[in-house]
């Protein structure tokens, strides 16, 4: 049909991140060194609000939601809101991106309520690391909610190492891990922040040393499938799990991009790097508004860039990315 979430590049796009709060209990150096301010007095998307979202981009074709922030699940009504999207049968899955940190309590409950697939941050298998970097020492508690999650039934479950010089980039200390468990890990590069230059310019390293170990070491390059994003992923014969790359200040990456973000205060997002957004939030109050509310969606796709600006200026995320949801 004609009312498809299509670009001029060819790029469809069936999967939607939903930021659902700027929250977080967590502290990641890279990230919300300071925590989270909460002098930040903004209303996040109500659950209303969110089904207006919901009614418009499941119409538009969208397959896949991902609720990400902030950490999503400190929401007090999360459960509510992963049952109401449930209620669409055109969405097919609907992921949680999470620190962890709730997982082991409440995993059953999320996933009786439709939740089918999960991605957790782990930046260290150190737990004295894991706590330096996140300003939490809950190594064991986020390891014990993946084992429940796996041992529940969750299949897809993907494990974020975001890849700093001279702290994890040294595989030996994942790889055990990676073995036994029926997991992606993916290295994720570090990106350049506004307030985390400094940290930037220290830790940032390219994905391709740890790809060019993982090659010599016989692993091999997934095919992508046709709602897979920009990850490489690689498998290796003596592993359960896979080891994957995210790089985005590597070439080509922004072809196989696949997705748009809302915020957590309903602007629509374009690309990860950059500042154009559009607000939604006054198309958000009544089924009525639903085709309007299409319309400013798909008009807007055409201001989508073909490509991040990286490689031309230094153009990072502006704020951190707790803000725009990853
Ligand atoms: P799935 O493919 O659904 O697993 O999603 P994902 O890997 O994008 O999800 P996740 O929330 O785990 O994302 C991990 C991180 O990878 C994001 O927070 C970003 O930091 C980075 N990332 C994911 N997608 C993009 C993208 O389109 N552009 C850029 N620059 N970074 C991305
Ligand atoms: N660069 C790369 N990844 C980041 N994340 C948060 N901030 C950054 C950054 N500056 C990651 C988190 C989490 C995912 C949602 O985004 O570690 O895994
Ligand atoms: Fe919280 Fe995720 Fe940011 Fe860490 S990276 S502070 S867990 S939002």
């Amino acid at each position: 049909t004609d009312i498809s979430l299509v670009d001029d590049y060819q790029r469809r796009f069936e999967y939607l991140r939903l930021s659902l709060t700027e929250q977080c209990n967590f502290r990641c150096r890279y990230c919300l060194p300071d925590g989270y301010q909460s002098d930040r007095t903004h209303q996040f998307l109500t659950l209303s609000e969110i089904r207006q979202v919901i009614n418009a981009f499941s119409e538009l074709g969208v397959k896949k939601i991902r609720l990400t922030g902030g950490e999503p699940t400190l929401r007090r009504d999360f459960t509510d809101i992963v049952a109401l999207i449930s209620e669409y049968n055109s969405i097919k899955d609907i992921a949680l991106t999470t620190n962890g940190s709730r997982l082991y309590q409440n995993i059953v409950k999320w996933q009786d309520a439709g939740l089918t697939s999960l991605n957790v941050s782990i930046d260290s298998f150190s737990p004295h690391q894991f706590a330096l970097i996140t300003g939490e020492d809950k190594f064991h508690q986020v390891i014990q909610g993946i084992d429940k999650a796996l041992e529940v039934g969750i299949t897809k479950v993907k494990i974020n190492t975001v890849l700093m010089k001279g702290i994890n980039d040294d595989l030996s200390q994942c790889l055990p891990w990676v073995k036994e468990h029926n997991v992606d890990l993916r290295f994720i590069e570090l990106m350049e922040t506004g307030e985390g230059q400094s940290y930037f310019n220290r830790y940032h390293m390219s994905g391709e040393k740890i790809e060019q170990k993982l090659i010599e070491q016989g692993w091999q390059l997934m095919v992508k499938d046709g709602l897979s994003g920009p990850a490489k992923v690689y498998q290796h014969a003596d592993y359960l799990g896979r080891v994957g790359l995210i790089m985005p200040y590597s070439k080509g990456f922004c072809q196989s991009c696949n997705r748009l973000r809302i915020s957590a205060i309903g602007k629509l997002h374009y690309c990860l790097f950059g500042d154009s957004a559009i607000d939604l939030r006054d198309l958000l109050n009544s089924d009525e508004q639903k085709t309007l509310l299409q319309k400013r969606v798909l008009n807007s796709l055409k201001i989508k860039p073909e490509t991040h600006l990286l490689h031309q200026h230094r153009a990072g995320i502006t704020q951190n990315l707790s803000f725009i949801g990853g």
